[in-house]
């Protein structure tokens, strides 16, 4: 047979590689070496490591890894431009980001050549999806700083921003921290993950040529070490980072006590649900898209298939089928599917991942055919017989491995994609709007897709629930995470309260009461677990009342019978405004009783602060229903609704001042927006809120929405940051306090609001509105189909 005729026997693809010249020549004339890019200036390459080409092992340039010093002269040069750059009118910002932009787009080739070759990723993508990406956010964000004051009025930049990011996306990771931050009129250092600084160093020579003003935008490269000095520097304000959960935690307890912003967006576990209505052809499309997508070393990957038991068969048939046609091969191949892993260490974490599947009795189908023997690559892979214990089934993979369930109902899909420390993204897809629309809201993601997936955009906000994370990325509440209230930096230390009455020596001499107040949990007044009591005194030393001595037992129930009200979440915003009416009109109504109280535990008059609560109560009455989401249109045919949602549950430490104030301005803006919480009220005046549970019980509070324990405010607040059934943890106190409370929120990453010490005077009118109310939620964009 002639060629062809074999051509058309096979319909075979022949080889379409991109040309690597360029990329090649921008090498070469940097000698193949490179320093970091600080101040505006390139600094001589100082101790290098080698950036390699995974697709065939070949060393591309020297990178410097960076030092403590390094990292130093950076944040010293950030910190110097940070005056003239954050003054410098939006407009103006916006000129350096658009200008940015268009000189991405004028080398988009360039770069997406350059992060092929040193990352491994097909060109078809670094092309078509990575680069043009890039170009929109800065495109964005241009347009954000020129709005900013309006948009975010009596706002400012955090300072100085350390960024730090993975190498799975790598310069499409930096155009999200950079543009945003900028936008903001922060400086940053950013460090570029240790396999790809490339395309980040020329992305600062871009920076070079559009004149940006120097020490806006600070790169210094580096391994884990120097990410670990950039996040332990003390002349950085915020922090955001991009990786793994492992080292995201790290960085949390890090932080924890530093007063630095933080957001983390982390690993992800991200279930792909196929109903038996499916259109299952564009399914299987959308599910190449999901897992093999950049090898799957995507932090949204759709590694989890979960399909409907009735149609497993016929759909994992035509998966694999589609799987035997997926071209794995040289990623600077136009018509190449599956490129490389971005290095061998990663190859190898797989394998082992994979090989303990396999001992816990998973099964593995690869097709047929061979990969480059040289380089990174692996088959694309379809795992099946796995249980939900499975190490593939709960581990983040982060190769070309698709795990594959079935369910029977909705109800046990949701379950079982909720089923997951993480929650960063989720797909669904069902020809069935009622079906796709009730099962959206029901999972626990930051990002629903729904019939689409691994759609981006810079106008959608981008980022996790539970261990994925905290912080959004694009979007308004990407540019918040840049931006912190004006007043923030006025705030005085807070008054040290004066030292409680001494223990009597003899626990029986601490005077006696007939009546202790109990705790109230799950709408229940509770007895202590310790069968400890502790004394209330008022301010002469006088003992005024008992109330019980908290421990953990006691946590726990009230967290048991918080979860156990999440219906609170699904109740209209409507009715929860009414029963937040309700409340204030019944502490209105006992305003003197409670004034009484407020002065029996202060010796102040309270009557000014039961009438602030009262106001309060109303004021977050009327927020139940209109603090709410968004639709952004995204340059593709859907929408993306931006849903507010609940936390979950919050635990909340009030501090001594201001005892009913304090803890109704922060329980009011939690409930509010569906959360249930678990209150621990001031320890010294504890009785203003033990009263409280009369006030709750004749207002139609369903049971366990507000659940409230007495005792140490310390001792609550460490057990409450412990419990990984908390999902928010907001605490008012001393700084060793609030380091100590952030400090052991990392077991499952609860989100955190901490006083810090500080004297933040809940009475201020600016505590009742979308200050709480935006921590005691958080956005999910959900992806819709929408137009032709
Ligand atoms: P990694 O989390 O160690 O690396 C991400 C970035 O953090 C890199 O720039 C690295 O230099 C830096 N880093 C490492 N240790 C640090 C520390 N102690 N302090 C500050 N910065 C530090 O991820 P790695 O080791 O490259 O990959 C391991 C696994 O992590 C992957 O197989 C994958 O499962 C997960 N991962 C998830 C990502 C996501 O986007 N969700 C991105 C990268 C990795
Ligand atoms: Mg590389």
């Amino acid at each position: 047979m002639n060629k062809i005729a074999q051509i058309f026997d096979s319909l075979d693809y022949g080889p379409a590689p991109e040309t690597a010249d360029q990329a090649n020549e921008w090498l070469d004339s940097k000698g193949r070496a490179f320093g970091h890019f600080i101040d505006g200036k390139w600094t001589k390459p100082g101790k290098t490591f080698a950036s390699t080409n995974p697709a065939n092992g070949s060393k591309l340039a020297d990178i410097t890894d960076g030092t403590a010093a390094d990292v130093d002269a950076a944040v010293k040069a950030a910190r110097a431009a940070f005056k003239s750059w954050s003054a410098l009118r939006g407009y103006e910002r916006g000129r350096y980001l658009y200008a940015i932009a268009r000189m991405i787009q004028k080398h988009s080739r360039l770069f997406a050549v350059l992060e092929t070759m040193d990352n491994g990723k097909p060109i078809r993508e670094s092309r078509d999806v990575d680069i043009p990406l890039v170009a929109r956010h800065f495109y964005h964000h241009a347009g954000w700083a020129q709005h900013l004051e309006r948009e975010f009025p009596d706002h400012v930049p955090y300072g100085v921003c350390g960024q730090i990011i993975p190498w799975n996306f790598p310069l499409l990771m930096l155009a999200w921290k950079i543009a945003p931050a900028l936008a903001a009129g922060n400086t940053v250092v950013l460090k570029p993950a240790e396999f790809t600084s490339l395309t980040a160093l020329l992305f600062a020579e871009i920076c070079e040529r559009v004149g940006l003003p120097r020490g806006v935008v600070n790169i210094v490269t580096g391994e884990g070490d120097t990410g670990a000095a950039i996040v332990n520097h003390s002349d950085i304000d915020k922090i955001a980072f991009t990786g793994s959960t492992e080292v995201g935690k790290l960085i949390r307890a890090a932080t924890a006590g530093s007063g630095k912003g933080l957001s983390l967006e982390l690993g992800g576990k991200s279930p792909y649900i196929v109903f038996e209505d499916a259109d299952l052809d564009s399914a299987v499309e959308g599910l190449v898209e999901a897992i093999w997508f950049n090898q799957g070393q995507v932090c949204c990957a759709g590694s989890r298939l979960l399909v409907q038991e009735s149609i497993e068969e016929r759909f994992l048939a035509k998966v694999r089928a589609r799987m035997a046609k997926l071209r794995v091969g040289d990623p600077l191949d136009k018509s190449i599917d599956i490129g490389a892993l971005v290095a061998p260490v990663q190859v190898e974490r797989i394998k082992d991942l994979m090989k303990r599947g396999v001992a816990e009795g998973a099964i593995v189908y690869e097709p047929d055919g061979q990969v480059p023997a040289d380089g990174c690559f692996l088959k694309p892979a379809l795992v099946t017989n796995v249980s939900p214990a499975n190490t593939l089934v709960s581990e983040e993979i982060f190769g070309p491995v698709l795990v594959a369930m079935s369910f029977r109902t909705p109800e046990e899909a949701v379950a079982l994609a909720n089923n997951t420390r993480y929650g960063l993204a989720a797909t669904l897809w069902s020809e069935n709007i009622n079906l796709a629309l009730d099962i959206a809201p029901k999972l626990k993601a930051g990002v629903v897709w729904i019939n689409g997936t691994n759609q981006f955009d810079a106008a959608v906000g981008f980022g996790g629930y539970k261990e994925s994370g905290y912080g959004r990325e694009g979007g308004r509440e990407g540019m918040a995470a840049y931006l912190k209230p004006l007043w923030e930096k006025d705030l005085k230390p807070a008054a040290v309260a004066k030292p409680v009455m001494a223990k009597p020596a003899n626990p029986l001499d601490g005077g006696h009461l007939d009546q202790t107040a109990k705790m109230y949990i799950g709408g229940k007044q509770a007895r202590p677990d310790s069968g400890y009591n502790r004394p209330v005194h008022g301010p002469k030393g006088e003992l005024i009342g008992e109330v019980g001595e908290g421990n953990r037992k006691d946590i726990r129930n009230a967290v048991e019978a918080a979860r156990a009200a999440s219906g609170w979440a699904n109740t209209a915003a409507h009715s929860r405004a009414q029963v937040l009416y309700f409340l204030a009109e019944n502490l209105d109504y006992r305003r003197d009783e409670f004034a009484a109280r407020i002065k029996a535990q202060t010796g102040e008059d309270g009557t000014e602060e039961v009438a602030q609560s009262v106001e309060r109560l109303f004021a977050f009455a009327g927020w139940a229903d209109k603090f709410d989401g968004a639709v952004h249109n995204p340059p593709m045919r859907a929408i993306a609704a931006a849903m507010v949602e609940p936390l979950g549950t919050i635990g909340i430490v009030a501090s001594d001042n201001n005892p009913l104030l304090n803890a109704v301005s922060l329980l009011a803006p939690t409930i509010a927006m569906g959360n249930t919480a678990v209150l621990a009220p001031s320890s010294r005046h504890p009785l203003s809120m033990t009263d409280f549970y009369q006030v709750l019980e004749t207002s139609d509070m369903p049971s366990g929405v507000v659940n409230i324990v007495t005792g140490d405010s310390l001792t609550l607040a460490r057990t409450l940051a412990e419990h990984d059934g908390v999902d928010g943890l907001w605490f008012m106190g001393s700084a060793e306090g609030s380091a100590m409370v952030e400090k052991a929120s990392v077991g499952n990453l609860k989100q955190t609001w901490t006083s810090r010490g500080l004297d933040y005077d809940l009475s201020d009118p600016r505590f009742a509105g979308d200050y709480f109310l935006s921590k005691a939620t958080q956005v999910k964009n959900v992806w819709i189909p929408y137009g032709a």
